[in-house]
């Protein structure tokens, strides 16, 4: 079988879009994404372990636990069945904290809730003199975040394995920048929820009760692990901004809106 067929294959039974189908034959063929034109007519192999990945797609996985691999900020994140496989509107964090504050200053971050470590380790690529910790409860998604950090922050962070609604499981304060993505969708919207997020960790997407659990308690905590002038973001889900700003003492933040429209992160500001 030659690769434009092979191709063709793919986008007919399981990735009709076009980039996902391209992304696939790069990573199961080990071809750069950009050079794929020049390969059309290579023949291919269709190998068991290429087999195997056919079928894992066709039942409805999602590609990026297939080929292990979701881009984020640019960046090639490894991800599998035990994080969140990053979102796009994730990136907004990224890019509000890489325009805000520069490369000149040594910065501690700390990212809260950090599963694949996708937040701090697009930072800290970009931005060689900051450190960060990572807190997340679960061990499983602290392994893969490693992967992540090793990749693009080698020797600069530090992993936690803590309940994040447990002050007393965190490191100690004196951080300049505070970011999580939380697990913001409800119960009943989690059960409702399309079948390929069934493949993503339950309490990475859901609190299993209101979606609102973890910003009411983070908001209490910040003031003491946040520096003067410190900031945290936090990332939204849908119609939670009016909740989550209600808790907040204070005019010191803003919300930022997505590619959609949607309220999608809140900068804090510690200004007191
Ligand atoms: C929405 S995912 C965010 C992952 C990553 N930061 C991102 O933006 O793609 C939420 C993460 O919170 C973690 N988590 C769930 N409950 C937690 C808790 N009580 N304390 C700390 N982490 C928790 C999950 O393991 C998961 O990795």
């Amino acid at each position: 079988m030659k690769l434009a067929e092979f191709i063709g294959f793919v986008r007919e039974n399981c990735l009709p879009n076009r980039h996902d189908a391209l992304e696939l034959a790069s990573k199961a063929f080990s071809i750069d994404y950009s050079k794929i034109p020049l390969h059309l007519s290579d023949e291919i192999e269709l190998t068991e372990g290429i087999q195997n990945m056919l079928e894992r797609l066709q039942k409805g996985e999602p590609l990026a636990y297939v080929i292990n691999n979701k881009s984020f900020y640019g960046l090639d994140m490894y991800v599998d069945g035990r994080v969140l496989i990053p979102r796009p509107e994730t990136e907004l964090v990224v890019t509000e904290l890489l325009e805000r504050f520069g490369a000149e200053t040594e910065l501690k971050v700390l990212d809260i809730c950090t599963g694949s470590g996708c937040i701090p380790a697009a930072l800290l690529a970009e931005r060689p003199l900051w450190t960060a910790d990572v807190i997340d409860i679960s061990s499983d998604a602290l392994d893969v975040a490693e992967i992540n950090l090793g990749r693009y922050a080698h020797g600069r962070f530090r992993l936690k394995q803590g309940d994040a609604l447990k002050m007393s499981d965190y490191p100690a304060g004196g951080y300049d920048i505070i970011t999580c993505n939380p697990p913001y969708l409800t119960e009943n919207e989690w059960e409702n929820s399309p079948e390929s997020l069934k493949y993503e960790p339950k309490n990475a997407l859901s609190d299993g009760g209101d979606g609102l659990s973890f910003y009411k308690k983070l908001l209490d905590m910040i003031p003491d692990l946040c520096n003067k002038n410190g900031v945290a973001l936090f990332e939204l889900g849908q119609g939670q901004s009016v909740a989550v700003t209600a808790w907040i003492k204070g005019q010191n933040y803003r919300i930022i809106k997505d590619y959609q429209g949607i309220e999608r992160v809140l900068v804090w500001t510690n200004s007191l």
